[in-house]
């Protein structure tokens, strides 16, 4: 089985960059930045990683990025990212970053999006790993500040495939940006939202009317409304579930507990992914592992997700039926 998850080809659709930084780049971009980290060693930052829930995260992830500062950090931070994942047979990525996150900080637009998107062609060059950019608004930030957000991007647009809503969710609905990604759309680009993480399954049903989305980031709360249930399968609405950050921010107690294979056998289109896996515990490859051990996925389910995972992703037919033969040679 281990075999199995290693080798199948697969997609990852929800993965913040800024998660991907682990406490040894952490301590390395804070002295090359000449930034004093709060913490004695990268064991140190380890052990504060200890979260109750959403919030609590965040709180520690939102300091952890301010090390990075150059578009060379932003560039050593997700080329790091796609050797990794490269090891995981990953084929192909859909990246979240936040620009707000440094823009508030004084970081231009322009040296993260650089950065990253410099990365992201050296990977595809170099790894053979294809990608979709996708920045996401802050959503305990106000609408001003994501038409602002909006407005910078938009010279980067042959750069960005979608855009997206993340951050504290309880009594950040997808409602209050509605506007904006309705001017995201008519820019001509495609949507997602993180929703039914912490939040309520009217926040997805928000998400589905207010913001068109094309996936859920998240979206496991679904469960509480059958009707939103059937909706999301009739639709094929794809969830992009993350199993290990579920765990560790409290959303389901333990493992045994999550909802994934039950979602799976109701005919979900559901994903595996790791969200950000320095913080969580593992890449894909240990998500996908963790749940398997888990719930008992079987062969079948690993191939499905594998499936799954290129159904969800924003890469053209003719390359999805590449990845999805891929994936059957491999079945
Ligand atoms: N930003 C990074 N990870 C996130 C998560 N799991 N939920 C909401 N916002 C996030
Ligand atoms: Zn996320």
């Amino acid at each position: 089985m281990e075999q199995i998850i290693r080798e199948i080809p697969k997609a990852e659709l929800h993965l913040h960059i800024e998660g991907t930084l682990e406490p040894e780049m952490m301590f390395s971009l804070a002295q090359r930045n000449n930034i004093k980290l709060p913490f004695k060693d990268p064991e140190a930052v380890r052990k504060a990683y200890e979260f109750t829930n959403l919030q609590s995260f965040l709180d520690i992830y939102y300091q952890g990025a301010n090390v990075l500062c150059t578009e060379q950090d932003f560039y050593d931070l997700t080329w790091a990212y796609l050797e990794r994942v490269h090891a995981d047979n990953v084929c192909h990525v859909e990246i979240f970053f936040d620009p707000q996150t440094h823009t508030d900080r004084g970081i231009p637009f322009q040296v993260a999006i650089q950065g990253i998107y410099s990365a992201l062609q050296d990977g595809e060059k170099k790894l053979g790993i294809s990608f979709k950019l996708i920045p996401c608004f802050l959503r305990h930030l106000s609408e001003e500040s994501a038409f602002n957000t909006l407005e910078q991007a938009l010279p980067y647009r042959d750069w960005i495939s979608a855009f997206g809503l993340d951050s504290g969710e309880a009594g950040n609905p997808p409602e209050k940006f509605a506007r904006v990604f309705q001017k995201v759309r008519e820019e001509g680009f495609l949507t997602v939202s993180h929703a039914g993480e912490e939040g309520p399954a009217d926040y997805i049903w928000q998400a589905l009317n207010l913001v068109d989305v094309k996936r859920i980031d998240h979206g496991v709360r679904c469960v509480e409304d059958a009707e939103l249930v059937a909706f999301l399968r009739e639709k094929q609405i794809p969830l992009t579930v993350c199993p290990l950050s579920n765990i560790k921010l409290c959303v389901f107690k333990k493992m045994q507990d999550h909802n994934l294979k039950q979602l799976l056998e109701q005919g979900l289109c559901v994903t595996i992914n790791s969200d950000d896996p320095a913080y969580f515990g593992g890449y894909m490859v240990d998500n996908f592992l963790a749940a398997q051990k888990a719930l008992d996925l079987t062969a079948k389910d690993i191939i499905q997700l594998a499936k799954n995972s290129i159904h969800a992703s924003f890469i053209d037919a003719n390359k999805k039926k590449q990845y999805l033969t891929a994936i059957e040679a491999f079945a």
